[in-house]
């Protein structure tokens, strides 16, 4: 959702605010905007548009020096996505410029006790905290101002500030929203996201929540972390290991079709990384967390739910731990009855997903453990939940979830295969297969955009498939209709027939997911349903259970793993109908790709 940049130090401010921000656009976003110091006359600037950051680049003038900024991209909550909702903001004498992520709930109450006589121009809670620093900075030093706004403050945020009188300083603060703070010998980078880092810093540094920062440029351009009272902190410091060719398209023409094509790449770095000494194994302290545990608590949100439903079946088919499976914005506030000793398992490739906060901090409070399984190890999730595990995809830019979804449940069969008594197969012989049966799929891809051009034509479209084929036709909908905008529901294939059936007409397409022996034959008549009522169909079926007339035959793989495998056509079905619809792929209208709100 909305991404902050700042700089301050040697480099061009606007250069490294741009190009962070650019590498922030696949958070998702509907406006933006930047203010710097020009250095020439020493007068601040803004510029702010609604729509992209290429268009706050190719309006405007940057070729003044300057050395201190800050930028951010914009995912409306309070007001419209227009220039004057969009950040940053000022305050009412303009003295103070403001960005921030998140959503401050106590700010109509803040404006009638400490704004009066105030008026606002735009919408947001953001314009009120530069108007209570400006408050409070009539009597007080301007740390001294931002400290009593932030304990004030009710909600979540990551916030820069800019004061006109401090030409050389920066301030930050954050809770709850992510910001991290990124350091050279060129400047000192703060960023909403590890990506706005990437490229200029050779360390990185991760801010607790309540945390305020000061950097400044004074020769050199350091940075001091304060806790909310004011003493010092120190921050621990982590090695920059991304490099900027690692969160570029390398010559695809989407990041969504490089990620679809990383896959089988990913399942092989996985098995690298849980492999020790040739035995697939996660660390005791994951394994302890599963002891004595009589039921697991999956929570996630949109696809990594979907993991999580697969999830659900290795826990319950390898493990034997009974296992259920919730919406995160369910479950935040209408929690089930729950068993005394179960483990929570958050999944959630950001970890940064507010919904899934909430149920984190509900969860801890009830005294349950917490699993997070997440691809970005520093995130707020990994790091309150009691332990997480990486999941290893690598950075996922496009919004739409693919190699991390794959990577997800790779990791979830991983972990329920080492709590497995028996192990029933080799695992990791089985996932090197399945990567290559990956393979195959993808260097047919342009079979499937034919394929696509030839039976997807209606403006809404069915998935179906028993057991954990089901599963797949829930992801498998989710993503033809957030990248195609095609009205498409996953359905368990039996149960069509008691009311959706109705919805079949004439050349409505069917896709059918079959991987798995037992139901076969059953699936295959409810194709036939369909089919009677002038659906057009598409079916998906692994070669031991293919008929010569299937569209899309995948090879023979554990049938444990199959989900793995039947998703590539189904994620690569979405990306050519969203091609063919000339649609931007990347960022799908209305989303983002990481959902810091509730
Ligand atoms: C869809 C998609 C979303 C996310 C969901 C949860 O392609 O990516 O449905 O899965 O917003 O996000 P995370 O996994 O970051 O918690």
């Amino acid at each position: 959702m909305c991404g902050i940049v700042g700089y301050i130090g040697k480099l061009k401010a606007t250069d490294v605010i741009l190009n962070g921000l650019k590498k922030l656009e696949y958070r998702g976003y509907d406006s933006c905007g930047i203010s710097f110091l020009n250095e020439e006359n020493y007068k601040y600037v803004t510029y702010k548009t609604p729509g992209r950051v290429d268009h706050l680049i190719n309006s405007y003038d940057y070729k003044m020096n300057n050395f201190i900024g800050i930028g951010h991209t914009r995912w409306a909550t309070h007001g419209k996505p227009n220039q004057v909702n969009s950040h940053p903001h000022s305050s009412a004498s303009e003295r103070f410029i403001v960005v921030h992520n998140g959503v401050i709930d106590n700010y109509k109450e803040l404006t009638a006790r400490y704004l009066q006589g105030f008026s606002f121009i735009s919408e947001t809670d953001t314009e009120v905290i530069a108007d209570l620093i400006e408050n409070f900075a009539k009597t007080m030093s301007t740390e001294e101002a931002i400290r009593k706004t932030l304990s004030l403050l009710e909600g979540s945020y990551a916030l820069l500030v800019m004061d006109k009188e401090k030409n050389d300083t920066i301030y930050a603060a954050k809770n709850k929203s992510p910001l991290l703070i990124g350091s050279s010998d060129k400047g000192v980078t703060f960023g909403s996201d590890l990506m706005a880092l990437v490229g200029n810093s050779d360390y990185y540094y991760l801010i607790e929540d309540k945390t305020f920062i000061v950097a400044q440029k004074n020769g050199k351009t350091t940075f001091q972390a304060y806790d909310i009272i004011g003493k010092s902190v120190k921050l621990q410091q982590h090695k920059m290991d991304l490099a900027d060719n690692e969160i570029d398209k390398g010559g695809y023409e989407h990041f969504m079709l490089k990620e679809i094509s990383e896959q089988p790449a990913v399942i092989r770095r996985i098995i690298s990384k849980y492999l020790i000494n040739g035995i697939l194994e996660v660390s005791e302290k994951t394994k302890n967390l599963f002891k004595n545990k009589k039921r697991i608590y999956i929570l996630a949100a949109g696809t990594s739910m979907h993991a999580g439903f697969i999830g659900r079946f290795y826990f319950e088919n390898l493990a034997k731990i009974p296992t259920e499976v919730f919406i995160a914005s369910e479950f935040a506030y209408n929690p089930p009855l729950l068993e005394k000793d179960a483990l929570f398992v958050l999944i959630s490739q950001s970890g940064e997903t507010a919904d899934l906060r909430t149920c984190l901090v509900n969860v801890k409070k009830m005294g349950y453990e917490v699993l997070t399984i997440t691809n970005v190890i520093t995130s707020t999730l990994a790091r309150e939940a009691d332990h997480a595990l990486e999941i290893y995809a690598g950075p996922e830019i496009a919004v739409a979830s693919t190699k991390a979804y794959v990577a997800q449940v790779t990791v979830l069969a991983i972990l329920a295969y080492v709590l497995s008594e028996e192990k029933p197969f080799d695992l990791a012989f089985e996932l090197s297969r399945l990567s290559v049966a990956m393979e195959a799929i993808i260097d047919k891809k342009e079979y499937i955009e034919k394929l696509v051009e030839k039976k997807l034509k209606k403006r809404n479209c069915f998935y179906i498939g028993r057991g954990i084929d089901y599963y797949t036709s829930l992801e498998a909908a989710l993503k033809l209709k957030e990248i195609s905008y095609i009205q498409t529901e996953g359905f368990a294939a039996g149960e069509l027939k008691h009311g959706t059936i109705a919805l079949i007409e004439k050349d409505v397409p069917v896709i059918a997911i079959i991987s798995q022996k037992a139901i076969n034959h059953n699936t295959r008549n409810n194709i036939q349903e369909v089919r009677a009522r002038g659906a057009t169909t598409i079916i998906i079926a692994t070669e031991a259970l293919s008929d010569s007339a299937d569209d899309i035959i995948l090879s023979d793989v554990h049938e444990f793993l199959s989900p793995l495998l039947t998703v590539i056509p189904t994620q690569l079905i979405a990306y050519y109908k969203a091609k063919e619809l000339k649609l931007d792929i990347d960022k799908p209208r209305n989303l983002a790709k990481s959902v810091t709100v509730e």
